[in-house]
């Protein structure tokens, strides 16, 4: 066995959590055209290869513009199952343990796909997937950040019924000139029915956002945050508070907020003593999954297992799980 394979290996038997992954950015091409065949859904693409062809971004918004094409072919509770099970079971052969996982309802509500044509779907999946592998897996309901505020906080009445079965909100899509302050009104009234909160910021937005939903949303983490970099005195708060970033590597190099992984921020944040955890974000369309983001900083960065071990117990750490779960997988990620 070379050095490659066996970290390879070795990186595939630690147990990871997934905190930043967006369901609907787990459509595989493959399946994305069997369910447009299923549903009758026109779709631009005559085959896997040209799907492929066509995933070359070159920032956040060419990426949204496919992902919200993509998720079209999306209409039933089975096809949401489906989706969401495939993936659980891809996660599973990674090495994943658990994941918060992020979906969007406003981008199938405006298609006509009901709030409960999406929850029967998904939670069906994580209950197969409980049972099936012994994945455990929580609920993000995503906000779409470049839609009103109002339409944000009608979403969040509607999922009423379902509020015992979301750990979080969310906030995601188009980033710049849709701070977070935005959204203070819809994140106050989270936290008044008793969920938690989290929010992108820094992506491609600047530093300030990451402030911004630290101070009006009273988010518990970071999605993604990589441009706090840029602000010395930020990268202190994030420290002192040791707020969690799910930063995702091979998402930053496919939207371009860095030209290759090798001059990506996370040594930096890193060595800053930031709370870092390592994520797949879509991993449908950005070239992996956790164990390809995790062996691509293997290879980028040339981290040790001690180092990979710190990552895995900060996002088992961060994660929405139960306290049983979480003593019991920082006990094997030690172990390992
Ligand atoms: N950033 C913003 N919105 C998103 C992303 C992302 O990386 N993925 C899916 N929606
Ligand atoms: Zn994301």
């Amino acid at each position: 066995m070379n050095n490659d394979t066996a970290t390879e290996s070795w990186l595939a038997r630690l147990p990871k959590a997934e905190l930043h992954l967006h369901i609907e950015g787990t459509l595989e091409p493959q399946m994305m055209l069997d369910l447009a065949r299923r549903n009758g859904v026109r779709l631009p693409y005559a085959n896997v290869e040209a799907v492929h062809a066509a995933y070359r971004f070159d920032n956040l918004q060419s990426f949204l513009d496919l992902y919200y094409q993509g998720m079209n072919v999306l209409r039933t509770s089975a096809d949401f199952h489906d989706l969401a099970l495939a993936y659980f079971r891809r996660a599973h052969a990674d090495g994943v343990a658990h994941i918060d996982v992020m979906f969007d309802p406003q981008g199938h509500l405006k298609r006509g796909i009901t709030l409960q044509t999406l929850f029967d779907g998904l939670l069906q999946a994580m209950a197969d997937a409980q049972a099936e592998f012994g994945m455990s897996t929580s609920l993000i309901l995503s906000f779409l950040r470049d839609l009103p505020a109002e339409d944000a906080m009608a979403v969040l009445e509607q999922a009423k019924p379902w509020y015992d079965s979301i750990a979080a909100v969310g906030l995601d899509s188009a980033e710049r000139g849709n701070p977070p302050e935005k959204f203070a009104a819809v994140y106050a009234r989270a936290k008044s029915i008793g969920l938690a909160r989290t929010a992108h910021a820094g992506e491609e937005g600047p530093p300030a956002y990451i402030g911004g939903a630290l101070d009006t949303l009273d988010v518990c983490r970071i999605d993604h945050g990589v441009r706090c970099i840029e602000d010395a005195a930020l990268v202190a708060r994030l420290r002192d508070a040791q707020i969690p970033l799910t930063v995702c590597p091979l998402s930053n190099v496919a939207l371009r907020v860095v030209d290759k992984l090798a001059d990506h921020p996370l040594p930096a944040m890193l060595a800053a003593g930031l709370n870092v955890t390592l994520n797949s974000d879509d991993p449908a369309y950005f070239g992996g999954g956790m164990l390809a983001n995790f062996s691509a900083c293997a290879q980028a960065f040339g981290w040790n297992r001690e180092t990979f071990r710190t990552l895995s117990a900060n996002a088992v750490n961060a994660a929405f799980m139960p306290e049983d779960r979480r003593t019991k997988l920082l006990a094997k990620i030690a172990n390992c």
